[in-house]
């Protein structure tokens, strides 16, 4: 065979691999609204960047015919790339191949670039759409996905994982992207389940259809397995581009520092507004988020999923920062098991990759309730008492309006070495509000009083001495609890200079093999 021959032999197992299953597959790929795996990889990534790993590797099983039948590449796309300039890893599942369905030297070349992913330090990114473990390889596709378990747990907190969900996900196959930092999915091409609609008829008798078990919208509002949904795969491709805009290349890295023409000192009138005068009325506590950030710009992270907390990320003079919410405009900004579980698992993300956080506090306290209780509350509230305790990135936290009980202790507060802790002057910390309050405090009183005006005008006065005495921040400030409390319209400008100062914070955890979050 000439050089000619040989370089002739290369381009065409090239041109065979990468049309995958064939004509006939990408084509039904297409039908349905999906791109292929060659096709998302080359919207995701920087044009040309792309270098690819394992071309040439197909199955080694012999069973079931599959001798006869194999595949280069073997139905996973993998290498590395570039986003904006940064170097990411890629795998990417083609479903045109055995539906995407998982072998041994499939997870053979995910582990590799997982491998390489953390020796180097960058991000890996798996987009998924397949029919799970490979039917014909029995045990060592159950084992290939075991170990790309074992790399994901590995690689937590290591480098940051990205998983989109582009089509089938199901079975075992749903872990790996559980176990990455943030999952996407596509609205209407994706599902998510452990198991499909035919087992759950059998067991439970349930009848329901594979968008009603575990779809988009089920993932992004209910169960919030799924931080984000696209409309579509383009709208998913975009979001994993700007959300690596925020992200740290690994733990060891300070997120990407940009440059940023919004002034500094822009001051918002209207924030000395924002707060109702009446207590108990709802606000958006995401106008103030778009009005304190760098050109608006925030990327919610669980938009739909317990919507009384805002969590997501946004930057503060071109510095990433996370930014945790409490939403008056939702069942009052109170925190239950959903909100602790979501605000948790966000301070955690951020703490690993040195991101520092940013927390707008306006809580009026837990959940009362049975469904809460018996729903195990208290172990859900200790995780984000114990996300924001063991956090050692700069924490910065502003309160807005009401910091009440508990949840005063738990939104970043000074005591779980909170660095700047200011409050807006509307603001009410207190063990509670101030009807309750009465209430314990003057049971007996109240008791004895049988008119009802008069137990009114006695309920009203003390109210009044309470607010004067404890609805006012100047309390927490005169301990020191609060650093300083701040005119609303001036809050970018204190938070800024609040990151500035933390920029060379220092703060550690002793040693241990691991924390022993409440799970
Ligand atoms: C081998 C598979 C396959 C699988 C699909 N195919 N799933 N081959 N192993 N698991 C093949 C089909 O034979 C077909 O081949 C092609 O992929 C496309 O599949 P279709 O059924 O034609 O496509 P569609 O109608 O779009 O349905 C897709 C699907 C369905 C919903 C994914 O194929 C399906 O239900 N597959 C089985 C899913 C499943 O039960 N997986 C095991 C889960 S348990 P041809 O040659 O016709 O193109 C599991 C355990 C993991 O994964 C445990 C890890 C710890």
């Amino acid at each position: 065979m000439s050089s000619d021959d040989k370089i002739r032999e290369l381009m065409e197992m090239r041109k065979k691999a990468r049309l995958g299953g064939g004509e006939r597959r990408i084509e039904s790929q297409h039908k349905k609204g999906k791109y292929t795996a060659r096709e998302r990889i080359a919207l995701l990534l920087d044009e040309g960047s792309f270098e690819e790993f394992d071309m040439f590797v197909s199955h080694r099983t012999v069973d079931f015919g599959l001798d006869k039948q194999a595949y280069l590449s073997d139905g996973v796309v993998t290498g590395y790339g570039t986003i904006d300039g940064r170097l990411v890893y890629i795998f990417s599942q083609d479903f045109t191949v055995f539906g995407g369905s998982l072998s041994e030297m499939y997870a053979q070349k995910i582990c590799k670039v997982m491998d390489k992913a953390m020796k180097v330090g960058a991000p890996v990114i798996g987009i998924n759409d397949s029919g799970g473990a490979r039917i014909q390889e029995g045990v060592k596709s159950l084992g290939g996905y075991a170990d790309i378990f074992q790399k994901n747990i590995m690689a937590s907190g290591v480098v940051p994982q990205i998983s989109a969900i582009f089509g089938p996900c199901a079975g075992g196959a749903v872990y790996s992207p559980a176990l990455t930092d943030f999952t996407i999915m596509s609205k209407g091409t994706s599902f998510m389940f452990v198991t499909g609609p035919k087992v759950v008829k059998t067991v439970t008798g349930e009848t329901v259809t594979e968008e009603e078990l575990g779809g988009a919208s089920v993932h992004g509002a209910k169960s919030g397995v799924t931080h984000f949904i696209a409309d579509d795969e383009e709208e998913g491709i975009l979001l994993i581009r700007k959300l690596l805009s925020y992200l740290p290349q690994n733990n060891l890295e300070d997120p990407p520092q940009t440059e940023c023409d919004d002034p500094i000192d822009r001051l918002d009138d209207e924030l000395n507004y924002i707060i109702p005068e009446e207590p108990n009325k709802p606000y958006d506590v995401k106008d103030v988020i778009a009005s304190v950030v760098d050109y608006n710009e925030f990327l919610e992270v669980h938009r739909n999923y317990a919507q009384n907390i805002v969590v997501g990320f946004a930057k503060f003079n071109g510095m990433p920062v996370g930014i945790v919410a409490n939403q008056p405009n939702y069942l009052a900004g109170v925190l239950d098991i959903n909100s602790s579980r979501k605000a948790a698992r966000f301070v955690r993300f951020c703490d690993a990759f040195n991101i520092p956080l940013v927390t707008l506090v306006d809580v009026p306290g837990f959940l009362p309730g049975t469904a809460q209780e018996y729903g195990g509350i208290i172990i859900h509230g200790a995780k984000l008492l114990f996300a924001y305790g063991e956090a050692t990135v700069p924490k910065i936290t502003i309160i807005l309006r009401k910091a009440y009980g508990g949840a005063y202790d738990v939104m970043s507060s000074k005591h779980l070495r909170g660095d700047i802790n200011y409050a807006w002057p509307n603001s009410e910390i207190a063990v509670m509000g101030p009807k309750g309050a009465i209430e314990v405090l003057h049971s007996k009183e109240l008791k004895e009083i049988e008119d009802e005006h008069e137990k009114a005008l006695f309920i009203a006065k003390k109210e009044d001495e309470y607010k004067r005495k404890f609805a006012n921040p100047y309390v927490a400030a005169k301990y020191g609890y609060i650093d300083d409390v701040i005119e609303p319209r001036n809050t970018r400008f204190r938070i800024i200079r609040a990151l500035q100062m933390l920029s060379t914070k220092k703060d550690v955890n002793p040693p241990k093999k691991h924390s022993n979050l409440p799970l």
